[in-house]
């Protein structure tokens, strides 16, 4: 075994850690735990035949909320955990992964403006959350937004969030994707 793919599976087990501890409190609308919130959206991506790098970007979209201080963005701070979350994963993954992790909570900013729909079944907690995070993008933000061609993975990521926060549903665990994960890392 090389020392890089020690690295690897050392941050692997050290995931595995993470999502351990935070696989019981029901943090999310109170109806599932961040933990399982973030397996329900990897699901929810493998289920739409999305390709590996989505499906594990999916699968950590959430993981900055873990890896700051303080009160969680509802309460009265954006701690812009998706910028936290991109940044912890670039030692080991690429862009592919991470920009549509730092580019989730835009995603769903952007949808706001563009889809009526969208803003109107939002969860509670996102609708919370979204005037921490900037509200709906402006007109120019959101030309701009759609520009950048990695708005696409972003926005994909962003409605499969959106369906992972059901209460009692049975996803496969993070073990599950372990594979997948060691896959994609850099070798
Ligand atoms: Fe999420």
């Amino acid at each position: 075994m090389s020392i890089r793919s020690e690295d690897a599976n050392a941050f692997l087990d050290r995931l595995t850690g993470l999502f351990a501890a935070h696989d019981g409190k029901l943090e999310v609308e109170g109806r599932v735990s961040n933990a399982g919130h973030m397996l329900q959206t990897a699901a929810n991506a493998e289920s739409a035949g999305a390709e590996p790098c989505l499906i594990a970007a999916a699968l950590l979209h959430d993981i900055g909320h873990w890896l700051r201080a303080g009160t969680p963005d509802a309460q009265c701070v954006d701690h812009r955990h998706e910028s936290v979350g991109a940044a912890f994963l670039k030692a080991h993954f690429d862009t592919d992964v991470t920009q549509p992790i730092a580019l989730h909570v835009a995603a769903k900013r952007y949808l706001c403006t563009r889809e009526p729909e969208y803003f109107a079944n939002l969860s509670p907690g996102s609708v919370a959350s979204l005037s921490l995070q900037g509200g709906p993008m402006s007109e120019a933000e959101a030309a701009a937004f759609e520009a950048d061609s990695a708005h696409v993975h972003a926005v994909a990521l962003r409605r499969w969030d959106e369906y992972g926060k059901m209460s009692g549903l049975q996803v496969p665990g993070f073990e599950y994707y372990r594979p997948l994960l060691r896959g994609l890392m850099r070798a």
